[in-house]
This record gives C-alpha cells, sequence and structure tokens, in this order.
C-alpha cells in the first residue's frame, strides 16, 4: 500500500524569524526560500506582508523565485492585511492566503472583546475574502490548543463552508500533550462536516518541549500538513523541527505517511539557516546537533564500531552527514582508540595498543578531547616503536 503524503509547510521566514535579534534581510531570505524549494517543501510561508514595507517586498520576491513550492502569506481576519498579501504573492505560480483569527475564550474576551457568533462571522469573512484574490486559503484557528473541541468544530465547518482548502489547529501557546493534540484532530475528523474538502494541519510551539511529540500525534490521527522550521527556530521556544518530524515518519515506516523531502539536504540546510540568522544549534539537537551522530563512551563506541546499528537508528549519510564520528575522551575504550589511530594511519597489534592506551588515558584525562595530531603524540611518546 502507498504511503499517505504528509505536507510540509515551511514557516523558518515567517513564524521562525520572529526570534528576538534574528533578522534576516531580503537577500538571505531568498537564499533559504530557494533552498527550502531545493529540500522539497510543500508550501513556504514566506512572510507577513502587511507588518512592514520590507517583508512586503521579501514576500513578492520570494514568490517570483521559488520555482515549486505553493508561497504562502499571513494575514490576521482584516481586509488591509489580505489585500496586501494577495498583492505580495499574486505572481507565484501556486500563491496561498494563511488567514485566521484567535478561538480560545481568552483571545476572545481579552484580544477582540468579543463572542463566539462575532468569531466565526470575522473568520467566515476572511475566507470568503481572501478566496475572492486566490483558490488556496488556509484559516488558523489562534490557541486551537485552548479552544473548546465543540466550538472548534463549528468554526471549521463554517470556514470550509466559505472555501477554506486547509485547517490550521495551532498550538500556539505550546500547552497541549500529545494525547490532547492528537485527539482534537480525531474529533475534528469525526465531527467537522465537510472535513474530506479540507486539509488538516498541525502548527505546534515548543514551550514544553513537545512540538514535534504533538505534530506526529495530529498526523496520526488524520492532520496531513505539518507547519514547522528549520531547527525549529521560533517564538519563543520555537517551533515543531522540520528535520525531526520528517526523520520520525521516515523510520517508522508502518505509519505510513511520508514526506517529499530530500533527507540529505536536512544537515547543509540546518547549517544555512543558522549561520544566515546568527543561531547556533545545540550540540545534542536530533538529527542535525554537531553530537547527533557522534559517540563518546566506550561501550557505545565498541559496539558501532562492531556494528553501526548497535547505537546509531539512522544512517547518518541519509541527513547529510558523512559519517558517525567516534569521539576520543577519557570514558573512550581501546576499540575507540585502535579505530581512530586505523584512520590515521597505525595498525596497533594488541600488545602495542595496550601501551598506547595507557599512555592514551593520562593524556585524555588531560585534555576533554582527544584529536587526530594527539594521536601521533600519543603514539610516538608511548614507548613503543610503530610505524605509521
Ligand atoms: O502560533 C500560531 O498560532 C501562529 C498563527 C499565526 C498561525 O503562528
Ligand atoms: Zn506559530
Amino acid at each position: 500500500m502507498g504511503k499517505d503524503k504528509v505536507q510540509i509547510f515551511d514557516t523558518t521566514l515567517r513564524d521562525g524569524e520572529q526570534v528576538p535579534g534574528c533578522k534576516l534581510d531580503t537577500k538571505q531570505k531568498l537564499v533559504i526560500a530557494e533552498r527550502l524549494d531545493e529540500l522539497g517543501v510543500d508550501i513556504i510561508e514566506a512572510g507577513f506582508p502587511i507588518s512592514s514595507p520590507g517583508d512586503f517586498n521579501s514576500v513578492n520576491q520570494i514568490a517570483q523565485l521559488v520555482k515549486n513550492a505553493t508561497v504562502c502569506g499571513l494575514t490576521r481576519a482584516v481586509k488591509k492585511d489580505i489585500e496586501v498579501a494577495a498583492d505580495a504573492i499574486k505572481i507565484a505560480k501556486r500563491p496561498r492566503i494563511h488567514t485566521g483569527i484567535g478561538t480560545s475564550d481568552s483571545h476572545i474576551k481579552f484580544k477582540f472583546n468579543s463572542t463566539r457568533d462575532k468569531i466565526i462571522e470575522r473568520a467566515v469573512d476572511a475566507v470568503v475574502y481572501a478566496k475572492s484574490f486566490v483558490e488556496d486559503v488556509e484559516f488558523y484557528a489562534e490557541d486551537a490548543g485552548r479552544t473548546d473541541n465543540e466550538y472548534l468544530a463549528q468554526v471549521c465547518e463554517a470556514v470550509i463552508k466559505a472555501g477554506a482548502t486547509v485547517l490550521n489547529i495551532p498550538d500556539t501557546t505550546g500547552y497541549c500533550l500529545p494525547e490532547e493534540y492528537g485527539a482534537k484532530m480525531k474529533y475534528l475528523k469525526e465531527n467537522v462536516k465537510g472535513i474530506d474538502k479540507a486539509i488538516l494541519s498541525c502548527h505546534c510551539h515548543n514551550d514544553l518541549g513537545l512540538a514535534t511529540a504533538n505534530s506526529i500525534a495530529g498526523v496520526m490521527n488524520g492532520a496531513r500538513q505539518i507547519e514547522c522550521t528549520i531547527n525549529g527556530i521560533g517564538e519563543r521556544a520555537g517551533n515543531t523541527s522540520l528535520e525531526e518530524v520528517v526523520m520520525i515518519l521516515r523510520q517508522h515506516p508502518y505509519l505510513n505517511l511520508d514526506t517529499d523531502i530530500n533527507s540529505q539536504l536536512l544537515l547543509s540546510t540546518s547549517q544555512m539557516v543558522s549561520e544566515k540568522m546568527g543561531m547556533p544549534v545545540q550540540p545534542n539537537k536530533a538529527i542535525v546537533g554537531s553530537n547527533a551522530f557522534a559517540h563518546s563512551s566506550g561501550i557505545h563506541q565498541d559496539g558501532v564500531i562492531k556494528q553501526r546499528e548497535t547505537y546509531e537508528i539512522m544512517d547518518p549519510k541519509d541527513v547529510g552527514v558523512s559519517e558517525s564520528s567516534i569521539v576520543l575522551t577519557a570514558r573512550s575504550g581501546r576499540a575507540a582508540l585502535a579505530y581512530r589511530a586505523k584512520n590515521v594511519g597505525y595498525e596497533l597489534t594488541k600488545i602495542q595498543l595496550d601501551a598506547v592506551y595507557d599512555n592514551f588515558l593520562k593524556y585524555a584525562d588531560r585534555k576533554k578531547e582527544i584529536m587526530d595530531n594527539d594521536i601521533h603524540e600519543i603514539i610516538e611518546t608511548s614507548g613503543v616503536s610503530i610505524q605509521s
């Protein structure tokens, strides 16, 4: 049976770019947009065109540049926002307007001083108006994570009737548990009339470290689009990380879900975004962190050297990492030392290895990590005669 496709909606250039101090200029955004297109994302959310003339210009230029992906502009449920977004993306091969409004009781009361019925009216008006410019209209129910499911279903039904093609269910505050977010998707799938005409989309924030888990729970319960960013960057604790959801679906084939992402470009894309935004990737970041395929304890190193799969669930090459690394520290064993020594040209016999290993431990206790050039010195000062 063929796998169901999950669309990847990349919002690195919109939600991701809301990170304080990480503003990108238009030129940088164009380079990133081109790379996202090459990576195989289905939708690029290029920005929020009403927010500034600079953002309008970036969205417009991205719309001209991108060859394959849909290019999307964000709006509030406000006519002027929609007109400006429509203008910015009209040149795109596949334009999408992403409009919406807060639907939780706290948003309705404190942001809009309004009522549930009036919010539905505004949502419908926004979708109808956006639809007068483009065919592809995505609706977001902001703070859907804390919106009562019955009311959320009413909102969804109304906007589908008005022509929305995608329904974004954001866990704006990163509050939901995976079971809860998955159940929300299931509820909508089962209770919204006309739901088969629209795609449900996961948009999760990472305030409790659950953005990826929630997005996966969403697609396991019927959603077919995930909104995410490279390296999981975004407001506060960030958004769902693109590389994580892509590799989770690929490494769990029984879920029968996949994306069109060329995963071998994941590492280089992560590095490009990190460098352009001036935002380092944490070493232990899943998939793309510098330690994601580095093994440093003796037991793990011995296993990986014997057979990679003992401690690796993915082939590093699949995400663009040339090979796993064996990091030499005072926790490393003889197998790791022999392996690294061989890589720099020394075939050690068992007796030679024992002698070199004792010397190695003295060095390793002094230094945090033993590098290739240290290996030469360790071997030369170990009192055994070895030809490299
Ligand atoms: O987190 C959120 O609710 C959003 C919407 C504007 C889509 O980013
Ligand atoms: Zn968001």
